[in-house]
């Protein structure tokens, strides 16, 4: 069996595979992650081939404390002040490569700078302490597919691929990482995610750019417009479902005939959010083709979901 429990004793095994060259899939407290050992170009490798990757997107290395991504990044002042108030948690930093750092250059797809997160989950945390190096980790999906919230899903994308997967129950946010750019003079936030615009403006005093939307050469891979895709067509800010469309509904107001899967009957973001790509992939599996979308508010949370339904509803890359 590759789908485990989390256990020390599966823990352990995953970190030795880790650091013999496997692939093993882990839940952190946003999405499930398909982990290598960051500092292997083969690992790497192993992972873009895994999902379906494309190359150019580069990937988000896993660390366990702050000391251990000043190894690897040089980390601003904001950087520093946003990792103290916020990690362990959903916020991903990108920041300079320190000079001489052992990670691949694939697993930064040749760029300057890197992606540092510290994850806030039990087994995650015990993970990378028991592999002993950096997590190279990007979503446990097949590429362009909506990210795990389950164990279960990644062993519906990836299945054997994987050496092991350990199961760690639902992840709690649902949605992958705060992705913020502070390798510049300026922060730009390049995606929403639990940690929102308005805890890091708080935070730190200013105001934080987002960066423009998807068009054009992204500046976050994770910006292509179609990037988190059910099979399904979605169909944004619907009030009710048309003949033979499903809903995808949220708070109590919601219709109740039909095939209508409630995000959060209370109206809850943070249950929406946690609800999101578990719905998307059982609008796929029921085999719906068109599914209208109730609109979600625009606050806090709401961002991050708004950001993650419109990829889903935009037009497919061939
Ligand atoms: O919550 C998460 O962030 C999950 C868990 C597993 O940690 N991981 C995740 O990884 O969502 P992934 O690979 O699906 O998304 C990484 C995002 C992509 O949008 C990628 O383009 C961006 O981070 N990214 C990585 N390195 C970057 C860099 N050096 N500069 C700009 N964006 C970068
Ligand atoms: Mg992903």
């Amino acid at each position: 069996m590759v789908l485990v429990p989390a256990s020390a004793a599966t823990i352990e095994e995953a970190g030795r595979l880790i650091r013999g060259g496997a692939l093993v899939a882990f839940p952190t407290e946003t999405v499930y992650g398909l982990g290598g050992d960051a500092t292997s170009d083969t690992s790497v490798a192993a992972i873009f081939a895994t999902k379906g990757r494309p190359s150019f997107n580069p990937l988000i290395v896993h660390v366990p404390d702050l000391a251990a991504a000043e190894n690897i990044g040089a980390l601003s002042h904001d950087a520093r002040v946003l990792a103290s108030v916020f990690w362990p948690g959903p916020l991903t930093l990108v920041v300079k490569r320190k000079p001489g750092c052992r990670i691949a250059e694939l697993a930064t797809a040749g760029l300057e700078t890197i992606a540092l997160r510290v994850p806030d989950h039990a087994v995650a945390q015990a993970m990378l302490r028991a592999a002993g190096c950096p997590v190279a980790a990007p979503s446990a999906n097949r590429s362009g597919h909506v990210s795990p919230t389950l164990a279960q899903h990644v062993e519906d994308d990836l299945g054997s691929r994987v050496a092991l997967i350990l199961d760690g129950g639902a992840t709690v946010h649902g949605l992958e990482s705060t992705v913020v750019d502070a390798s510049g003079p300026k922060l730009i936030l390049l995606r929403p995610g639990a940690v929102t615009a308005d805890q890091i403006a708080t935070t730190l005093g200013v105001a934080i750019a987002s960066a423009p939307a998807a068009s054009g050469a992204p500046m976050s891979p994770g910006q292509l417009a179609s990037h988190y895709a059910p099979n399904a067509r979605l169909r944004l800010n619907a009030t009710a479902a048309n003949e033979g469309e499903a809903l995808l509904a949220f708070g109590p107001a919601a219709p109740s005939s039909g095939f209508i899967i409630n995000l959060s009957p209370s109206g809850k973001l943070d249950e929406a959010a946690a609800n999101l790509f578990a719905a998307l992939r059982a609008f796929d599996a029921a085999g719906s083709s068109d599914v209208a979308v109730m609109p979600i508010p625009e606050t806090g949370l709401g961002v991050a979901i708004n950001d993650r339904l419109r990829r889903a509803a935009a037009p497919r890359a061939a």
